[in-house]
């Protein structure tokens, strides 16, 4: 299946041209939010389908069928796509909006607001393995080519959403500035219940044990699978060729090490050294 290559840049990045324009990346830079909001941000691949997931269980307080009958992108819309303006329209406060886009874009008009962030993040060699084989699908990313020569793009930043390291300390740097919580994908993995928790907390949003056991049930990597309304299978072929692999592929934590060579190793590890050197890193970091 062809490729439908149409890029758009923003702010240095490029960024998939069939959900990006000018127009909607203006919307979202100028985008005047509610104190009521909730933005998931994240880097892609690094658990925004499973933190949309989770806070729509929350929020329903553990109904399921928000989750089973809209589809995430519309409950959860992504502030820079081309439908957000329309998928907002109807939303009842608080509204859970989504962003791959870098901090500072966005942190001039989230520091005016009392809007609460959730940005979550995953260990760097897993999201670069789960980005390469997300590329084979995704028909609006272009030809990954091989492993080793998508991962030398991930570390110059050069792939489309621009640098990881360029967008984690983007973020990691506003936690002075805004009502943001860092979460990461391994800690949903190691301890689910304890992050509904901390997330009820950060939210206000009450959490009992139906609701729990509702979002336990409903936010397993086999259930969101399954979920059509989660899994991105409505997507169409030419847009996503599900012949190619599935979006919920693996759901693990260290799948890097059935791909990187230990020169790949070292060399990705010099790099992290180099740049997170001197962040000051939540207590529950991947890396
Ligand atoms: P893999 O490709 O490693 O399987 P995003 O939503 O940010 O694009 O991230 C997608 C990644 O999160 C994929 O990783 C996907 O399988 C994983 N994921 C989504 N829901 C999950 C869940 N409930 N449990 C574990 N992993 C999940």
């Amino acid at each position: 299946m062809e490729r439908m290559e149409v890029t758009e840049t923003f702010a240095g990045i490029a960024l998939p041209g069939h959900l990006h324009t000018q127009e909607s990346l203006a919307f979202a830079s100028a985008f005047t939010f509610r104190p009521t909001d909730v933005l998931i941000a994240t880097y892609p691949k690094s658990g925004t389908t499973w933190m949309q997931e989770i806070l729509t269980l929350l929020y329903s307080l553990g109904d399921a069928r928000p989750a089973k009958t809209i589809p995430n992108w519309e409950r959860a819309p992504w502030l820079e796509q081309i439908y957000c303006r329309e998928a907002l329209r109807d939303t009842e406060t608080p509204r859970l909006l989504t962003t791959h886009l870098p901090a500072h874009v966005l942190a001039p008009a989230l520091q005016r607001s009392k809007a609460k962030v959730i940005y979550v993040a995953r260990n760097p060699k897993d999201v670069a393995v789960s980005f390469y084989h997300f590329h084979h699908l995704a028909k609006f990313l272009p030809d990954p080519s091989s492993f080793d020569a998508f991962l030398t793009q991930f570390l110059k930043g050069t792939v489309h959403y621009g640098s990881w390291f360029d967008h984690v300390k983007g973020w990691l740097g506003q936690r002075h500035l805004l009502d943001i919580l860092y979460v990461t994908y391994e800690e949903l993995h190691q301890d689910l219940r304890g992050t509904a928790q901390r997330l009820s907390t950060f939210l206000g949003c009450p959490l009992t044990p139906g609701t729990l056991t509702a979002l336990e049930q409903h936010c397993t990597f086999s259930a969101m699978r399954d979920n059509a309304m989660a899994n991105y299978s409505l997507i169409p072929a030419e847009i996503m060729d599900h012949s190619q692999g599935r979006f919920m592929r693996k759901g693990v934590v260290g799948d890097w090490r059935s791909h990187f060579s230990p020169e790949q190793n070292a060399l990705f590890n010099r790099r992290y050294q180099e740049e997170m050197r001197d962040m000051e890193l939540p207590s529950q970091w991947p890396m």
